[in-house]
């Protein structure tokens, strides 16, 4: 009897290395470097989803340094619902895709990526405030995120002042 409940207690105490060792694994998925944050995926095929709109921030601009050059906006489906309704779904997913501007004396042409700026409604998996999570994935990486949870809430309050769910930018028809 004794020795079945050492048995019984050996095979609880590896039960819970084995889930704490899952977790561990899980949490070091995160490479912002945030223990236990589960991070947002890299929007793969976003170049194929509806092109909402393109604007070009000029050297005048006082973000000229982060987002210079142009910002060319798509939307997954479930945005595009957003954009409809005003009220954007769990799963929307709008990505600027920032590219350098590069003039020449007759046309002004797109050089390397900037950066890819993601916004991911998800209220299920983030508590950001407005239900946004934001996040930049640097030059052509898909796995190299540069916000903070400091940065990331400049993201949020400047886009909470907007009062269509967070969302700036209209889809022109
Ligand atoms: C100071 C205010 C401000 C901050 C800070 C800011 N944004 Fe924006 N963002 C805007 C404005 C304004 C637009 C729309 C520009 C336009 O359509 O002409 C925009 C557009 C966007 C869009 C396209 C969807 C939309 O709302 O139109 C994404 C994606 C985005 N920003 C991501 C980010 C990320 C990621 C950060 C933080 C790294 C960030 N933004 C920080 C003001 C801001």
């Amino acid at each position: 009897m004794r020795s079945i409940s050492v048995t019984a207690k050996l095979f609880v105490v590896s039960l819970v290395v084995v889930m704490c060792l899952s977790i561990s694994s899980f949490s070091s998925h995160s490479e912002s470097g945030d223990v236990n944050e589960v991070t947002v995926e890299y929007p793969e095929g976003y170049r194929d989803w509806t092109h909402v709109k393109t604007y070009v921030v000029k050297p005048k601009s006082p973000a000229f340094s982060i987002i210079g050059g142009f910002n060319h906006v798509y939307a997954n489906d479930k945005a595009m619902t957003g954009y409809q309704t005003g009220h954007f779904p769990n799963g929307s997913v709008i990505v600027s895709d920032v590219v350098h501007a590069n003039d020449d004396s007759l046309n002004t042409r797109e050089g390397a990526r900037v950066h890819l700026d993601v916004m991911v409604k998800d209220t299920i998996h983030f508590q950001d405030p407005g239900g946004w999570r934001f996040e930049t994935f640097e030059k052509d990486s898909k796995s190299m995120r540069f916000l903070t949870p400091t940065t990331r809430l400049d993201c949020n309050n400047c886009h909470l002042k907007h009062n269509k769910d967070m969302v700036f930018s209209n889809y022109r028809r």
